[in-house]
């Protein structure tokens, strides 16, 4: 890895694909020096080196983040950080009555835990004015189907404002983002019908894209935020607002 172009490094967990691969270009391109820490080697390794083609500072771990030892040595050999995006999450759409322990427990896994365990060990090295931004989800609103989903990226949203708390006398920020339907591999596990419904609940009429997600987490890492923590901004075109009134 080269030196830092004055951003410092930032670690982008789920880079490889989707809303993180959006997030890591981003902040690649505005000075970061950036690690993608994904379990899938061969698309992070390529998205890696595709950004590196373009003179961008990005490097790759190959690491499964419900690896907790693993989690915890990868951090602490690239601490310290300036910025920690907590992106990777796992989502299938099984509906209430059909949503096992086993789903609540593999979602909660990765979508809460694994972020817990990233944040509690980078904050150990940060400076102050370094910054973590949490990827929850729109849903932690509430939906019918997908509970164990929904309660997983809620949890999300309590842990930010408890880092958030704890951390704030350190000077290091962490804030969310919830983003509505955003157009990734990620949604492919959606029925046409499905996702037709969650589109008709879209007041823009249309999915986001991965980077309307990443230009939210290149505000919440920058020097313009350094006032703002324990927020959930939402990024999902209005869907928020509760559906549209005639
Ligand atoms: P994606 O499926 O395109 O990318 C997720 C990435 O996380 C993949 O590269 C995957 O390999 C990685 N990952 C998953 N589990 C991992 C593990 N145990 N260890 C290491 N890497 C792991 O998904 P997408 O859509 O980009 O989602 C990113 C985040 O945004 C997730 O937290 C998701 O819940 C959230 N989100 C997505 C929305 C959407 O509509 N796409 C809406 C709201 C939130």
């Amino acid at each position: 890895m080269s030196a830092s172009r004055g951003y410092g490094r930032a670690a982008v967990t789920g880079g490889a694909s989707g809303i993180g691969r959006a997030i890591v270009e981003r902040l690649a391109s505005d000075g970061f020096d950036v690690v993608i820490l994904d379990r899938n080697e061969a698309l992070g390794r390529s998205e890696a080196e595709a950004l590196r083609a373009r003179g961008l500072d990005v490097d790759f771990r190959a690491i499964d983040l419900t690896d907790e030892s693993a989690s915890r040595a990868t951090i602490r050999a690239l601490s310290p950080l300036t910025a920690l995006v907590n992106n990777a999450g796992i989502f299938d759409d099984r509906s209430f009555f059909e949503a096992s322990t086993d789903d609540f427990r593999r979602h909660y896994e990765i979508n809460l835990v694994a972020l817990a365990v990233l944040t509690q060990e980078a904050a150990r090295a940060m400076a102050p004015g370094s910054k973590i931004v949490n990827i929850a989800s729109r849903a932690y609103l509430g939906a019918k189907s997908h509970p164990h989903y929904v309660a997983s990226k809620g949890a999300v949203v309590s842990y930010t404002r408890a880092a958030a708390m704890e951390l704030a006398s350190k000077g290091i920020l962490v804030n969310a983002i919830a983003p509505g339907l955003i157009d990734t591999p990620l949604l492919q596990v959606l029925s046409p019908e499905r996702r037709a419904a969650q589109l008709a609940l879209q007041p823009t009429g249309a999915a986001g894209r991965p980077e309307d997600v990443a230009n939210a987490v290149a505000f919440l890492v920058s020097p313009a935020t350094d006032f703002i923590t324990g927020q959930i901004l939402f990024v999902d075109g209005g869907k928020s607002l509760g559906g549209t009134s005639a």
